[in-house]
Formats: structure tokens, C-alpha cells, sequence
């Protein structure tokens, strides 16, 4: 049986990385494993940040955003010889399995030291909802709650002045903080990279919507499609409506975790350690269809992501 478990957060930090660090530590002391926080994520691994914790370092946790054990992104940890050490620095510690709370460039991470000879146990821990193996990802429904909150208030200001809003959200190359708070919000439009318009058909949409009446405009756009400034001015030339753009930015990835997050943390943290009891090799933790699944890493990384495009026409005509 494996006697020592390190634990660490990587890439983008999000709300309920706690809770699952709490989950996984609890649930590893109560197995009976030696637990150890890693910091920094990758980089804390490579420069030996690791020290031995006991189940307090877990109190007071679970309601906080963010992550205590710091995150970090790690472009060198593609390397070899930057892995190398960082197994190195495990084996010092004797610590043979990993958990590792982040997202996909994390689970990559987590390959290259799981085929040096490091059990790896990945949970899905991003605002993006970008990873296959789970249908939620950790701090997802938070981040969609806080872009709710923000489409509220622009829509009161939006109302007040007739104007356009377009609002910038995150995801990476993942449309669903998009989708979601859009659905949720009732905006006109949503343009993601799963259902990118091009600038011809989101004026067409606007121009429609003028002529049947309508007086303002909520916009959702993923990150990275547009320049959002831009785009507001195009639209106040053409349209001849006043536009404003507002990109949201970190403040998505900050905040109390909500309960679903909470609840998604404790059942895969608990849930990796009892795989873990069983034997089983690397592997990542998912939710799939309210179950919670364990699927072998590499099988995990190469699954293609889903996306139920239906949504985004279910949106469309309740605009
Ligand atoms: O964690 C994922 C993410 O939030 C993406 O949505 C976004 O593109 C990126 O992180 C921003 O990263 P950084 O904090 O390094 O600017």
C-alpha cells in the first residue's frame, strides 16, 4: 500500500481547490496515508517546497477561494530533465503518489511524471469546464455564478441607457462559461469558439432585433475570439446603437466557492483516496452523469470533449 500521498494545486487557481484539498487530505489521514502539501504546484515540486501535514492544516478551509497550497504554471515542467528533478525531490520525501487538483496543461504534467514512475491521481480543478473526463469541473459553477451576478448589474445600466453590453468571459478554448451564463442570463447573443459568429452575422442578429423592437443588447463573448473595445465600436457605426465592452477578467476565478463546488470537491477528493485504497494506477477523477468514474490517464487525456451544441439553439430561441 502506498504509505505517502503528496498533494498540490496547478495552473489557474479556482474556488473550491480547498475543498478538495481538505477532501483529500482528511480522507488520506483517515486511510491511514502520510500526507504532504506541496506548494506552488509544479514549480514548488521542482524546488522542493513539500513539508509533511497533519488534519488541522485542513481546518477553516473549505469556504475559502483560491488555494493554500498556492498554484503556479510551469512552461519548463515540459522538460525532461525539469521533471526529473522534481522526482527526484519525491522520492526524497518517499512520497510515491500524487494528487493533482488543476486542469488539462496539469493532467499533462501529471502524464510525463506518471510515465517516470509516479502514480499520478488528477481532479479536475478549473473555472473552464474544459476537461473531458468530468461533466463539472471544480470552481466551474462559481465562476458562472459571479458572471451571472456581473450580466445582472450590466443589464440594469445597459437598460437604463438603451446601449449594447458586451461582456468578455474566460474558458480558454472552452465556450461554456460563455454558453452558461448566457443561458442563465437571457442575453441576445453568445459567441464562443463552439458557436463562433463572424462579425456579419452578430451585426445581422443585432439589426434584427432593433427592428423588432428590442432597445438594448447583452453580448456574451468568449476570451480570445475578440477584441471586445472593438467590437463595441463596430457595432455603435453600424447598428447605430451605443455600445460598451466590459472584460470581467480574474475576478471569475476569485470567491467564496459555492455549495455544488463544495459538495464536487468532497466527493472526488474522498473518492481519488478510496481508488487509491484499491490499487489503482494513475488515473483522473470525474463526475460522469451524476456517478463518479476513475478512468486511467492516458485514456483520459486523449477522450474528445463533448459539447451538446442543442444548447446553444435552446438559448437562441429563448433570446
Ligand atoms: O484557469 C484557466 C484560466 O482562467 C483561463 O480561462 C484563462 O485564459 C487563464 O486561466 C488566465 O490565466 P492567467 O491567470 O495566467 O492570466
Amino acid at each position: 500500500m502506498t504509505a505517502r500521498i503528496g498533494v498540490l494545486t496547478s495552473g489557474g487557481d479556482s474556488p473550491g481547490m480547498n475543498a478538495c484539498i481538505r477532501a483529500v487530505i482528511r480522507a488520506g489521514l483517515v486511510h491511514g496515508y502520510e500526507m504532504f502539501a506541496i506548494y506552488q504546484g509544479f514549480k514548488g515540486l521542482v524546488e522542493n517546497q513539500i513539508e509533511q501535514v497533519d488534519r488541522r492544516f485542513a481546518s477553516e478551509i473549505i469556504n475559502r477561494g483560491g488555494t493554500v497550497l498556492r498554484t503556479a504554471r510551469l512552461p519548463s515542467f515540459l522538460q525532461e530533465d525539469v521533471q526529473k528533478i522534481a522526482v527526484a525531490n519525491l522520492k526524497q520525501h518517499r512520497i510515491d503518489t500524487l494528487v493533482i487538483i488543476g486542469g488539462d496543461g496539469s493532467y499533462r504534467g501529471a502524464s510525463a511524471l506518471s510515465r517516470l514512475g509516479v502514480r499520478c491521481v488528477c481532479l479536475p480543478g478549473t473555472i473552464d469546464n474544459d476537461v473531458s473526463s468530468t461533466d463539472y469541473t471544480i470552481g466551474f459553477d462559481t465562476a458562472l455564478n459571479t458572471i451571472v451576478e456581473c450580466i445582472d448589474k450590466l443589464r440594469d445600466t445597459s437598460s437604463s441607457h438603451q446601449r449594447c453590453s458586451i461582456i468578455e468571459v474566460m474558458g480558454r478554448r472552452c465556450g461554456d462559461l460563455a454558453l452558461f451564463s448566457g443561458i442563465a442570463s437571457g442575453v441576445e447573443l453568445i459567441v464562443s469558439s463552439e458557436r463562433p459568429l463572424n462579425e456579419e452575422e452578430i451585426l445581422a442578429q443585432l439589426e434584427e432585433g432593433k427592428q423588432s423592437g428590442k432597445r438594448h443588447f447583452i453580448i456574451v463573448v468568449s476570451e480570445k475570439l475578440w477584441d471586445v473595445f472593438a467590437l463595441a465600436k463596430t457595432i455603435e457605426s453600424k447598428i447605430g446603437i451605443e455600445a460598451r465592452a466590459t472584460v470581467i477578467g480574474h475576478l471569475q476565478r476569485g470567491g467564496i466557492p459555492s455549495a455544488s463546488d463544495r459538495v464536487l470537491a468532497a466527493r472526488m477528493g474522498a473518492g481519488a483516496i478510496e481508488a487509491l485504497t484499491r490499487g489503482n494506477d494513475s488515473f483522473v477523477v470525474g463526475i460522469l452523469q451524476n456517478h463518479i468514474s476513475f478512468i486511467p490517464l492516458e485514456e483520459a487525456l486523449s477522450m474528445p470533449r463533448m459539447v451538446d451544441l442543442r444548447l446553444y439553439t435552446d438559448a437562441e430561441q429563448l433570446k
